[in-house]
């Protein structure tokens, strides 16, 4: 069952790394000039919702978020149970890193920021809830006015670059460690495997938290 549970994590965790990646380039049109960047990131934004194979696949990304966080619950649990039976405490050098004993605490915070993040975007963009989404001078929905009017507010600048930080520290370890489940034994592709993992979660971090700075530093 353990097993099963594992590359489910990894298959889901895996997945949610192409959707950041995919996330990340759509979020970097914020960072054009605003005259192109407005019209842009709204087409984006329509061709995204609009399109049958993606939303075939964003509801394949909620189950994944569900999915992951279900199993890690389930999973986290176990290990702190069977915390203090010695026998069963891993002692490699990998295991006790801060980051590798306290993924469940980072996939919490991540948790957390979702939630606010899809009560900022989601839930009014996609479900229709809470303020109306006006329209551009195109007819679709300026969600690149509700995103710049977010982060003109520092506070929420705030929140978006602290939470990236958990982000980036549960990728650096779980994306290696998601190869690993699926079957990667080799030591030199492991070692390949972790720079790449560790450098894909530099560029979230960056990515991810340079853009709520630099949409507030403009509107300023
Ligand atoms: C600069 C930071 C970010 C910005 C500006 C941003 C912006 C947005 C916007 C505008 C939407 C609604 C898109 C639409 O329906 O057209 C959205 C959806 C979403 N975002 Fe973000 N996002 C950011 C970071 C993140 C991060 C770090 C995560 C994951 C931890 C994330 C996860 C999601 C998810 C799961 C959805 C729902 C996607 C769907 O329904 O298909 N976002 N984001």
């Amino acid at each position: 069952m353990l097993f099963v549970r594992k590359n489910i994590m990894a298959f889901t965790g895996l997945f949610l790394c192409i959707f950041l990646v995919v996330h990340l380039g759509g979020n970097l049109i914020l960072l054009l000039p605003s005259e192109t960047a407005h019209g842009l990131y709204n087409s984006y934004s329509a061709k995204l919702g609009g399109n049958i194979f993606i939303r075939v696949v964003s509801i394949f990304l909620y189950l994944s978020i569900l999915l992951h966080t279900v199993y890690a619950a389930l999973i986290t649990s176990k290990n702190n149970k069977s915390k203090g039976k010695k026998y069963l405490v891993n002692h490699t050098i990998e295991s006790s890193s801060w980051t590798s004993q306290n993924m469940g605490l980072l996939g919490f915070s991540i948790l957390i920021f979702i939630l606010i993040h899809l009560s900022n975007f989601w839930w009014r963009v996609k479900l229709g809830y809470g303020e109306i989404v006006p329209l551009d001078s195109n007819g679709l929905k300026d969600v690149y006015l509700i995103t710049t009017e977010l982060f003109k507010n520092p506070y929420y600048v705030f929140i978006y670059v602290i939470f990236i930080i958990p982000l980036s520290m549960h990728i650096k370890h779980g994306f290696s460690s998601a190869f690993k489940t699926l079957g990667l034994y080799n030591l030199n592709y492991i070692r390949k495997v972790s720079i790449i993992g560790n450098m894909f979660s530099i560029i979230i971090l960056i990515g991810f938290s340079v853009i709520p700075v630099a949409v507030y530093l403009r509107g300023l």
